[in-house]
């Protein structure tokens, strides 16, 4: 049969072989069995148009009549061969797994596209270009695009900035483009980790939607695009610089991951598609998630062996099993103004090195982590004096600077070099269990020798990462971008977790872990207890909200524990007992979110995969527009199993819990999953920026025959 057909997880992908290009007749529900498909049949052609069918190509292009953003865009050197014409050459397919061959013979290149479909409805798209001819060909964009079905007319994406990453933005889908391009040389921390399409109104749990996302951490678009023509189209693309790739004879070009998704049951059903992917990878950590202690907002730059100590031994009292040294310790940083590039201990700080520190902390039986900012030099570090042509840029000056810093070029083999050469020695001459690798500025305007190099910049990057694992694979590494400024699936091949955002805010962490979240599986996503009053916000909240926050993440403190009363004490240390128990739930399970119609109120929670269990959190972020929360729904369970549902946290008292006498007796109602699901429970009445955790477990004498733990 004359065709592509990847299915899986209830979704298929179907291109249609029988032309000379392959057209894409069908990404979305599965389509059963392929004998019932026909092919071959084609479009009408509209007035004033190309005498010819139209045609929605797998790989768009004007050749062919497609008048929207083709997927390749480039020419050689005189400016010829701007248009090529591909045709399929062939194709194969193994199971879940295609190859198709385009060969555009008059103009001497070739692009070789690989899919592949999860089990999960997973898809993957990447594109090759290689340059046959014996000229070179100047590359100037290669998009990789997938036609969402015709029930889409809306389109939501995310946004940011420091601080505040992922924020949701909603409009119609109409004709046009909507285009994101993100050159800051990073992922960026207004990029949104999921580019969805869907029905009117989708919503969470509710539902046709399309999505995809881009896995690269670099200059990039993204764009979704509605031609009268045709489907719309979602699609990405590396953002070239001018004349920043041009293939040599023989050479071969090949784009990042387009990772795509389709789900009948909203938001959560694209979730459940990526985190099921995402989990099955090789290098998914496996091991229980550790409680992190982060030093950052307890002392910043104050580094202080005793202090430290103290804070070290305040971490074990309290359970916590990672202690990351944050920015400060290296040579002359004592402030952002220096040092980096010298990734040294500083010796006036340090005077007998960090191994007391990391003694303290292996005693309190933890690990140790530290944090590292390899891709950036500050012009006042050794190694600018000693090298100022190792600063990325044009080459005849040097760019604006960003928090004093500057990109250190890792184009340049020897100051590629030099970097892993002191991370290497760091690691081999330590006991370091994880490096939260940090890069805190926008990389513009990045150059090796006077050409543009952003993308060089980051293949270069990938491979100090890449070599440093290879060197160290027992070191886990978290990247963090001033936040969540790198937070890709690019970069997660070479890392084991992302710090999600610099606002520690419980708050404002509910939207952006939730949309983080969208894409990305609790346990990668850096989610810590912050200072009473935010630093980013000045808010002030209480220990429960912002523990029942970082409870669903990978969790952490970032806050100087060294005073805490004794209350503050008990209330942490449950949160961390709390997590303790839950982290396998919380990190293996399918994550569900309610819609509720009051949006004052969030409810979230990770289901078993054997449905026998379950944790939610139910959350006030804003004043309620109605006098009660009213019956709120618990998703995801079974509906044939009976649970009984207990509030596990706070353990203590609430603010005006006296008017929450009754509503408190959902603790230990038993109801099935179906009733739990669809007519849910009279959640408490909680002020603004206040929460409960909610655990549900199958009771014994459950109808599908459970008996674990009740
Ligand atoms: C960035 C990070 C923070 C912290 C500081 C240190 O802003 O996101 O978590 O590590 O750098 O300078």
């Amino acid at each position: 049969m004359s065709s592509v057909y990847l299915r899986g997880g209830g979704c298929a992908l179907l291109i249609d072989m029988s032309g000379t290009v392959p057209a894409v007749i069908h990404w979305g529900r599965d389509l059963g069995d392929v004998a019932g498909i026909p092919l071959g049949v084609v479009n009408p052609v509209p007035h004033s148009l190309y005498d010819a069918p139209v045609v929605t190509e797998l790989v768009p292009q004007a050749s062919t009549g497609w008048r929207g953003r083709p997927a390749l865009i480039g020419h050689r050197p005189g400016g010829t061969d701007f248009s090529p014409r591909f045709v399929t050459a062939d194709y194969s397919q193994d199971g879940g797994e295609a190859t198709i061959r385009l060969l555009a013979a008059d103009e001497g290149l070739e692009l070789r596209v690989t899919m592949s479909m999860s089990s999960g409805g997973l898809l993957r798209v990447r594109h090759e270009l290689t340059n046959n001819s014996r000229d070179g060909y100047v590359l100037d964009g290669l998009n990789v695009v997938l036609p969402v079905g015709p029930a889409a007319t809306e389109v939501l994406d995310l946004t940011g900035r420091w601080s505040r990453e992922q924020h949701p933005q909603r409009h119609p889908l109409n004709q046009g483009t909507w285009l994101r391009e993100y050159r800051h040389g990073r992922t960026g921390h207004d990029s949104s980790v999921l580019t969805m399409v869907g029905t009117s109104g989708f919503s969470n749990r509710r539902g046709e939607v399309w999505a995809t996302h881009f896995g690269y951490s670099g200059n990039r678009s993204t764009f979704v695009e509605k031609t009268p023509a045709a489907p719309a189209m979602l699609g990405s693309g590396q953002l070239f610089s001018p004349g920043e790739l041009e293939l040599a004879p023989g050479a071969s070009y090949r784009t990042p991951w387009l990772y795509a998704a389709y789900s009948t049951d909203g938001i959560d059903g694209l979730s459940a598609a990526f985190h099921e992917w995402i989990r099955e990878r090789p290098t998914h950590p496996r091991t229980p998630r550790p409680v992190v202690l982060n030093t950052w907002e307890a002392v910043y730059f104050n580094h202080d062996l005793d202090v430290l100590r103290e804070l070290a031994r305040a971490a074990g009292r309290l359970g916590v099993e990672r202690f990351v040294l944050d920015d400060g310790w290296f040579k002359n940083r004592r402030s952002d103004h220096a040092g980096l590039g010298d990734w040294t201990v500083d010796a006036d700080v340090w005077p007998a090195g960090l191994d007391p520190l990391i003694h303290e902390v292996l005693d309190q039986g933890m690990e140790f982590g530290l944090w590292v900012e390899p891709e950036m030099i500050n012009e006042d570090s050794d190694v600018i004096r000693e090298h100022p042509d190792w600063i990325s840029g044009p080459g005849h000056r040097t760019p604006v600077e960003w928090r004093h810093q500057q990109v250190i070029d890792l184009v340049n083999p020897d100051a590629w070099q030099h970097v892993f050469s002191q991370l290497d020695a760091l690691l081999s001459n330590h006991r370091i269990s994880y490096l939260k690798w940090d890069q805190n500025r926008d990389l513009v305007e990045e150059g090796h020798d006077g050409t543009p190099s952003s993308h060089r910049q980051v293949e270069a990057s990938y491979r100090l990462f890449d070599a440093l694992k290879r060197a160290h694979p027992q070191v886990e590494i978290e990247s963090c971008s001033s936040g969540g400024a790198r937070v890709d699936l690019g970069i997660l091949e070479r890392t084991d977790r992302v710090w999600t955002s610099d606002c520690n805010d419980a708050l404002e962490r509910q939207t952006i872990q939730r949309w983080t979240q969208a894409l990305l599986p609790p346990e990668l996503v850096g989610t810590h207890v912050g200072p009473t009053q935010s630093h980013t916000t000045g808010r002030t909240h209480s220990l429960s909200f912002r523990a029942i926050t970082a409870i669903f993440g990978h969790f952490g403190i970032e806050w100087d524990i060294r005073g805490l009363d004794d209350a503050q004490s008990a209330e942490l240390q449950a949160a961390v007992a709390l997590y303790k128990q839950h982290r396998s739930l919380l990190h293996s399970g399918v994550a569900v979110h309610a819609d509720l119609s009051d949006d004052a109120y969030l409810l979230q929670g990770v289901v078993s995969r054997d449905r026998r269990e379950a944790l939610y959190s139910f959350v006030c972020v804003r004043s309620a527009r109605d006098e009660l929360p009213g019956r709120v729904p618990l998703p995801g369970l079974d509906p044939h199993s009976r649970y009984r549902v207990a509030v596990v946290f706070p353990t203590g008292a609430m603010p005006y819990e006296q008017r929450n006498i009754i509503p408190w007796t959902v603790d230990s109602v038993v109801g099935s999953g179906a009733f739990l699901g669809e007519a849910g429970l009279p959640m408490p009445i909680l002020l603004p920026e206040q929460g409960i955790l909610v655990h549900v477990i199958e009771v014994a004498d459950s109808p599908r025959g459970a008996v674990d733990g009740d």
